[in-house]
């Protein structure tokens, strides 16, 4: 069993109202679904996320260690985080690092000593060197993200302790009103603490290169493609007015700290894009999962969820996406461990395959269709989304907002989901 940590009572938080005032709140808002930021009552008793037991793989992870089945190994530089992500099976290449004070562990970083996080598809690990515990999120296909900490103190037993109030940052309008993930971009100080007035959220293919990454380090290349990364303190952003990249495109971190001090030398350009679309799909899904929970427990049916399920059709075809005006190379470790994960189809495509030249993927539909919180949202809804998705692939939607999709893209992903998705409804196919 993990260890619990209780969530915190709000007083008078919206969780403590009956369940008419949450339905009534969620058909009320309804209609602005797209990037909806309201607070779900995810702890009623219909959501029940504290009672809920997470079956993601830091649950999964904790059992073997209980059932004695691994151990985990503690390195001497690296704590057990080595160990962990070996068994998590998340590669080194995906990392990320994070200077702005923006943690439970705020006080640990800084542009000298900033966080790592390191993801796949079910799993995110933040490591900051010299800190007590390794902060970790897991992703529970039916409640959203569910928070983890593990002491990095030598011990028999290493534990990992769910830790439900780290809510108080990590559900909120800033993702999308339930337990989730969060990605920032803040100016900072040159200590790496926010300017809370700079800040930009959501962030996910939607947003321009131009506002991302205030507080994150950047290694890659991006041609003349403006971002906020690598810029520490007031004068590195009054910089980039005049001089915009004067810290960009950049394949080293050494000028800020010594990156021997993390398992791998950079902050990815394209892991950082990817977690960008991960973080902020997962979210939606979970969004649209509870939403579709609370109307099917007052009426049978989601049809109240059409604007929900328009958007989120949209945001899984990349619909909105805003194309790259310059190519974007990062390390080829990173592209090689993600895009191995496939599957594949006859032809030898995968959703995980990028373009990078002018957009994220070669074929623009989300693989996040092929993860468990899709493939587990209620049956009403997931019919109502591959409906629509087929409209679209088939050519019989028209309309312009999907006028990103070419004839040949359209094409491609219908093949692609026919020989490589799990529950394809049969009308699918030919
Ligand atoms: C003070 C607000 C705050 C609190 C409290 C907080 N976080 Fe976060 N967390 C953030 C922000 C902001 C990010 C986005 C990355 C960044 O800017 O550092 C983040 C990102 C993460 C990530 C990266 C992936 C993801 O799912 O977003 C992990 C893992 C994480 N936090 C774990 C935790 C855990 C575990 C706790 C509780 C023990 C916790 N956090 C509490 C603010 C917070």
């Amino acid at each position: 069993m993990v260890q619990v940590i209780p969530m915190r009572t709000f007083a008078l938080s919206p969780l403590s109202f009956g369940p008419l005032w949450l339905v009534m709140f969620a058909l009320s808002l309804r209609g602005d679904f797209q990037g909806s930021t309201h607070l779900l009552p995810y702890d009623e008793d219909l959501l029940g996320y504290t009672k809920s037991a997470d079956a993601g793989p830091i649950a999964r992870l904790q059992e073997r260690l209980d059932r004695g089945e691994i151990t985990l190994t503690r390195d001497d530089r690296f704590g057990y985080l080595p160990a962990i992500l070996r068994e998590l099976g998340i590669s080194t290449s995906s990392q990320m690092l994070v200077f702005s004070k923006t943690s439970f562990q705020r006080d640990r970083i800084s542009p000298h000593n900033p966080r790592a996080l390191y993801f796949n598809d079910s799993a995110y690990v933040g490591y900051i060197p010299g800190a007590d515990l390794l902060e970790f999120t897991s992703v529970d296909p039916r409640i959203g993200a569910v928070f983890y900490t593990l002491d990095q103190a030598t011990t028999d037993r290493p534990r990992f302790v769910r830790t439900d109030n780290c809510t108080e940052c990590h559900a909120s309008a800033k993702t999308m009103g339930i337990p989730g993930h969060l990605v920032r971009s803040f100016q900072t100080d040159e200590s790496g603490r926010v300017d809370l007035l700079t800040g930009v959220d959501p962030i996910n293919h939607r947003t321009p290169l131009e506002k991302r990454w205030g507080g994150w380090f950047v290694t890659g290349t991006h041609g003349d493609q403006p971002h906020r990364g690598n810029l520490v303190g007031k004068a590195a952003f009054a910089r980039q007015e005049s001089e915009p990249n004067h810290v960009g495109n950049l394949t080293s971190l050494e000028r800020f700290f010594d990156p021997a001090r993390f398992p791998a030398p950079g902050s990815d350009i394209v892991a950082l894009m990817v977690m960008e679309h991960q973080t902020h799909g997962q979210n939606f899904l979970t969004r649209v999962a509870y939403e579709a929970r609370l109307q099917l427990g007052a009426y049978g049916h989601v049809n109240y969820l059409k604007t929900a399920t328009e958007a989120l059709v949209k945001y899984l075809l990349l619909a909105e996406e805003l194309p790259l005006t310059a190519p974007v190379q990062g390390d080829p470790a990173f592209v090689r461990d993600f895009t191995a994960r496939g599957p594949r189809d006859p032809k030898g495509r995968s959703l995980r395959d990028l373009d990078l030249q002018t957009r994220l993927f070669k074929y623009p539909c989300s693989y996040l269709i092929q993860t468990e919180p899709f493939l587990q949202l209620p049956d009403p809804l997931r019919e109502r989304v591959y409906r629509r998705m087929y409209e679209v692939l088939s050519g019989a939607d028209t309309s312009p907002t999907w006028s990103r999709l070419s004839a040949s893209d359209r094409t491609a992903i219908l093949e692609i989901l026919r020989a490589t998705q799990k529950d394809l409804p049969k009308d699918w196919f030919p």
